[in-house]
């Protein structure tokens, strides 16, 4: 059994996360601010493990409440640190403030990391560093382009931190790259809360059925691709938070190869966007209010993952489709709306 702090773990893929560290038997610790998040998922993670988790409500950008927290700590065996701001658009408005809060967090984590002497680190990085791959599926051999927002920048930036950081043999990091993450928990008592009009493909087709949107906008319907719109590798939450177990549980045991390693976390199979509302309709038995529109910019033709990284090194797979990630969505998005 091992003791894991989970920064963010009352946010969505960290809530699912503390849950399979419980189920695999671990103690997990979590800090939050709230600032994306609310206590009633402490509740909810309660409720579906019957363990209620430690937490402490800390915001993560204030250098001396981190070393505070690890002195108390210093025995945890690892952290998982997906605490951060993750809006693309936003962070282009408000650029200061994704460096400040995801890259100045990820340096005072790490420091007070090393003068307690945690050495093991996993680390919420994203797909959004290949960008437009030249080859699909995408490969962790695939090179990190230049990102087209702060807020993938800081995804790139954190990333070269822990190549620096492993170098000096104190710490052991593991970056997932994660494609497109959806779903909730099966049981819907915990899920993704947008805060505000949601940015993202699947909350905007939930809310849309359960009539808080009225239509969707499907951005662009002439891409290069079997259908004209966008494909993407769409990942149930639950699957990616059973690989942070998994690779936690890698640098606990000491079983990693290299000091700094990362891994694609997705399916391997890509959707377009209409076969994302085709799943949905399919699932609900709903009809989707949905009109195609122009492209919407920064978007990239096709991302999905090579898994056989992750499936072969990190030993984890996906278990779940895009049709079981669509129904607990949707059986979510009904539960929190009544
Ligand atoms: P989320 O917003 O639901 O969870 C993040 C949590 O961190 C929230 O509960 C928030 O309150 C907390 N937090 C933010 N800043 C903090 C601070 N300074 N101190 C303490 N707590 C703080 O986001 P998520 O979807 O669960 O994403 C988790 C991580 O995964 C993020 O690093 C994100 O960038 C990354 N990621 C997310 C996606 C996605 O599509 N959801 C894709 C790739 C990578
Ligand atoms: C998916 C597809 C849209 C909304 C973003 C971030 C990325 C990562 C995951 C954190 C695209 C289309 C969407 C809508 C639409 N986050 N779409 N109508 O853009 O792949 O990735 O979230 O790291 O960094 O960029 O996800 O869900 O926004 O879009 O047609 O209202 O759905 O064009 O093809 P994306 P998404």
């Amino acid at each position: 059994m091992a003791k894991i702090l989970v920064t963010g773990g009352l946010g969505f893929i960290g809530s699912h996360t503390v849950i399979e560290l419980q189920k695999a038997g671990h103690e997990a610790v979590i800090v939050d601010n709230l600032d994306n998040s609310s206590l009633d998922v402490l509740d909810g993670i309660t409720a579906i493990s019957a363990i209620k988790p430690s937490f402490e409500k800390l915001d993560l950008r204030l250098k001396s409440a981190v070393e505070n927290l690890l002195q108390r700590h210093s025995d945890i065996d690892g952290i998982i640190h997906f605490a951060a701001y993750k809006a693309v658009g936003e962070s282009v408005e408000k650029p200061l403030a994704y460096y400040e809060n995801n890259i100045g967090s990820l340096v005072n984590l790490l420091q007070a990391a090393e003068q307690n002497q945690i050495k093991n680190f996993i680390f919420s990085s994203s797909c959004t560093v290949y960008g437009e791959a030249k080859e699909l599926p995408i490969s962790e051999d695939s090179p990190v382009v230049p990102a087209e927002s702060p807020y993938g920048n800081t995804k790139q930036i954190g990333e070269e931190i822990l190549v620096d950081t492993t170098k000096g043999g104190k710490l052991n990091a593991i970056a997932l790259r994660y494609f497109n993450p959806i779903g909730a928990h099966e049981s819907a008592i915990i899920g993704e809360l947008p805060a505000g009009v949601p940015q993202n493909l699947v909350p905007y087709i939930t809310q849309t059925a359960i009539g808080l949107r009225q239509q969707l906008s499907v951005y662009g319907d002439d891409y290069p691709t079997r259908d004209g719109t966008c494909i993407r590798d769409y990942i149930h939450v639950v699957d990616l938070a059973k690989a942070h177990v998994t690779a936690v549980e890698r640098l606990v045991e000491q079983k990693n190869n290299q000091a700094f390693e990362v891994f694609n976390l997705g399916t391997g199979t890509g959707s377009t966007v209409l076969e994302v509302i085709k799943s949905f309709e399919k699932i609900s038995g709903e009809s989707l209010n949905y009109q195609i529109v122009a492209r919407r910019e920064g978007d990239v033709t096709a991302a999905y993952a090579n898994t056989t990284k992750a499936n072969n090194v990190l030993g984890w797979k996906a278990e779940k489709n895009l049709d079981e990630a669509m129904t607990d969505a949707w059986r979510w998005e009904q539960k929190i709306r009544n």
